[in-house]
């Protein structure tokens, strides 16, 4: 698949779970979406890029901790996810939300002080180039937050590998296995100042399996599930359940939040 077929579909995928994110009764984007505003330290009155904003699970809390003194700028390129989040934010005049390429943001230099990524760096064709992007758009010293996953809970893996056997082979790495390894995160920073690395640890809680079964519709997820023959879902998703725990159950997952400055 080539760059642009891989991007269109990564935006496809998005696009169609845009209407259901982190709104099938399971905590999951939205403690990490907090988390990573935390680490970067928003204050009132920061000017604030969030790439790849999807449902605004970064782009609130951020647009909340910088206040109606300074603005918050969330661009994705699911055009359901940009129209999804502009209503959710419709209230807050300092929030704009529109459809931009995480890739290559089309800002003026230093024109932010802070650059949110929020579980979306591994979808880009090239990490380093964005980054560099990044580093453009903030201001000298400015302060970049972005996140990935580390370890996911044995069972979500399972059910994974599961439902992976009733898809054709997949090509490559899968985009969330990319940055798995912190080495191959801090490889990517050499002209930042300031990295660290802090992991946190989520749960999220499943009432019943169907929740469960959902919530894989409503996210990146998806893109497997749609690898699946139509003929086959109802065994895949059976083959899914006989590795989950009795409900209700929780999953645990990690999420890595690399924070660093932009040199001046
Ligand atoms: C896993 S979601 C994360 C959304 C949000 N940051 C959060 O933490 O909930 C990934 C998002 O990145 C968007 N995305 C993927 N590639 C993108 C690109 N090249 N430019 C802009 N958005 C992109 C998808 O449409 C999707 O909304």
């Amino acid at each position: 698949m080539s760059a642009s077929e891989g991007k269109a579909s990564v935006i496809g995928v998005f696009g169609r779970s845009a209407a259901d994110y982190e709104q099938v009764g399971v905590e999951f984007f939205t403690p990490m979406g907090r988390a990573l505003v935390e680490r970067a330290g928003v204050g009132e009155g920061a000017r604030v890029l969030d790439v790849g904003c999807g449902r605004g699970h970064v782009l609130l809390p951020a647009a909340e901790a910088a206040g109606p003194s300074g603005t918050a700028v969330g661009i994705d390129l699911a055009e359901e996810m940009v129209a999804l989040t502009a209503s959710a934010a419709a209230h807050l005049p300092w929030v704009t939300v529109s459809v931009g390429d995480a890739a290559a943001p089309d800002f003026p230099d230093g024109s932010f002080d802070t650059v949110l990524a929020g579980l979306v760096i591994f979808f880009l064709p090239s990490p380093e180039d964005a980054l560099t992007a990044y580093r453009r758009v903030l201001r000298p010293g400015g302060r970049l937050a972005f996140s990935t996953f580390g370890a996911q809970d044995p069972v979500f893996e399972s059910v994974v590998k599961t439902l992976a056997s009733f898809a054709p082979p997949a090509e490559g790495e899968r985009p969330l296995d990319r940055f798995r390894d912190p080495a191959s995160i801090t490889g990517l920073l050499a002209g930042w100042s300031g990295v660290e690395i802090t992991e946190h640890v989520i749960e999220s809680r499943f009432s019943d399996r169907s929740v469960f079964w959902e919530w894989l519709w409503s996210h990146g997820i998806r893109a497997l599930l749609e690898q699946i023959p139509g003929s086959r879902l109802d065994e895949a998703r059976d083959a899914a359940f006989a590795v989950l725990p009795e409900a209700p159950f929780s999953l645990h997952t990690t999420l890595r939040v690399t924070t660093a400055t932009a040199r001046a």
